[in-house]
Formats: C-alpha cells, structure tokens, sequence
C-alpha cells in the first residue's frame, strides 16, 4: 500500500529540483502523476520509466504557468481522464536577485507572473474541481525569505511571503470544503535554483545551516508527501520549514 494509492496529483514544474524529487516521490507511492514542464518532451523519458516501475501512470503536460488558457486546459484534460484531482502541489518558480535601486520593473513583472499570479490562478483552477469533490490537498512552495527577507532578494522574498500569505488565506476559504491548502517554505536545498547564486555565497550560507549541510530535494519532496497524503487529514493553513536549522 502506497501513502497516496490512486490520488490524482498534479506538480507543476517537474522538470528538475523539488519538482522532479516530487513526482519520483508520489510515483512510488501510488499516485497517478501529471507533471507539469514548459519545455516540450522534457519528461517523457522519466515519465516512461516511472510508470513502468511503479506501475501507475505517470503524465507529462507541457504548459507555461503563466499562461491562463494552457494551465486551465490542461486542468480540464486531467478531469476528463481521471475525473478529478486530489492534490496540487504549486512548485514552479523563479529566483532572480538584484539590489535595492536596481530592479526594474519587468524583473519585477516577471518573479510575480510565475510565483504569484501562477499559484494564485492554479489554487483557483484546481479548487473548482477540488470544491465538486469536497475534498482536496494543495501544497505550495513558500521559502524561508518569504518568511525571513534575504539582502539582494526583495521582489523573490515578496512573492514568497505572498506565497505564504495566501495559503492561510486559501486555507481559511476552503477548509468548508473540505480542501486542505499547506505550504514547505524550504530553506536552502541543493538545486539549480539555489546553485545559481554562486560557490562564494553558498559558502557564506552553509555557515548559517546549523546542521551544517544543504538539504536535499528528496528531504523537501518527502514532507510534501507527507502533506499530500492522509496523514495528514487535519493540517490545514501551516507553512512547514525545512531548513536544517538555517539563519538568514
Ligand atoms: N532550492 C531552494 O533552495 C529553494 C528554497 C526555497 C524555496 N524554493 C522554491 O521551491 C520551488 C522549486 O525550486 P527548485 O530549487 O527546485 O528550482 P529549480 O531547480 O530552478 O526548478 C524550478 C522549476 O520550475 C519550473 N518553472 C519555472 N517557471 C515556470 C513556468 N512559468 N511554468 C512552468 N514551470 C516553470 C522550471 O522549469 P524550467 O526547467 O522550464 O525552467 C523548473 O522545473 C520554487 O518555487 C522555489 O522558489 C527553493
């Protein structure tokens, strides 16, 4: 028996990091998998070989999140084959740093499309379905900047903390539902997103992880399971780090 037996989940932004670690993670334990990438044929390899091995159905669905129209059709497709959703876990999303005085406003336009106003018109597509079946679990990736505020990252910190905002005000609308909405507000795991600042400042912040390690995507995708699946049926509205401890 699989922790998430027959769930429908869908995973935006699957096709590396968190993302990828959270479908492997659901495939094994029995979910029937779409995951979501922007780049077309990106996951059809690991999709194949995930279904084969586990065997469930794991889907790819290309669409941009930032596309409206794309990300309704695609949960309209997930309906008709499956008949409904249990779970949408929002992880795609974008890091661009820049100082105070040097960002503009496209930079701007650009973090809050993909990690704002993708997640917000996600939870409002799935929730549909979700309300329909009263029942229904989102998880969405906050961060612990959103929550702390981070030198350098004043726009990707605002969409987080709107990430983390959000899910307790989603979690309030649609606890009557019976839709649960949590969030991870992971700290800093070994990706390319958090790669991509440099081997100088990673240094700089290993020395504030008190378990003196970065995480990895599987430790992050394995409390989203967590959070997906019924055991934990009565959490609603809680952002949950996993940070080993970090400092920011
Ligand atoms: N890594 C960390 O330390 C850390 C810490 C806190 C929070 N987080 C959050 O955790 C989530 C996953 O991060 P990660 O570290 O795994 O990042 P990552 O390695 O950069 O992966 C991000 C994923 O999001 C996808 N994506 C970006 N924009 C998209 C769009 N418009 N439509 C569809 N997919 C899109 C990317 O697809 P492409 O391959 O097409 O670019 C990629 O698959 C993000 O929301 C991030 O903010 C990460």
């Amino acid at each position: 028996m699989g922790l998430l037996d027959g769930k429908v989940c869908l995973i935006t932004g699957a096709s590396r990091g968190i993302g990828a670690a959270t479908v492997k993670r659901f495939a094994e334990e029995g979910a029937i998998v779409y995951a979501n990438a922007r780049t077309p044929n990106i996951l059809d390899d690991l999709c194949l070989e995930l279904s084969e091995t586990h065997n469930t159905t794991v889907k790819a669905l290309y669409f941009d999140v930032r596309d409206e129209i794309a990300s309704k059709k695609a949960v309209i497709q997930i309906r008709k084959e499956t008949g409904k959703l249990d779970v949408l876990v929002n992880n795609a999303g974008i890091m661009k740093d820049a100082l105070i005085g040097m960002i503009s406003r496209d930079l701007m336009q650009e973090i809050y499309d993909t990690n704002v106003f993708g997640v917000m018109n996600m939870i409002q597509l799935a929730s549909k379905v979700m309300m329909f079946q009263k029942n229904g679990s989102i998880i969405n990736l906050a961060s612990i900047v959103g929550l702390e505020g981070n030198p350098g990252q004043l726009v990707y910190s605002a969409t987080k903390g709107a990430v983390a905002t959000m899910t307790k005000t989603a979690s309030k609308e649609l606890a009557p539902q019976g839709i649960r909405v949590n969030a991870v507000a992971p700290g800093m795991i070994d990706t390319d997103m958090f790669r991509s600042i440099g081997d100088e400042k990673i240094k700089e912040h290993l020395a504030n992880i008190r378990m003196g390690r970065l995480g990895t995507p599987e430790e992050v995708a394995d409390v989203i399971l967590f959070l997906a699946s019924d055991l934990s049926r009565y959490i609603t509205g809680e952002i949950i780090g996993v940070n080993g401890g970090a400092m920011v």
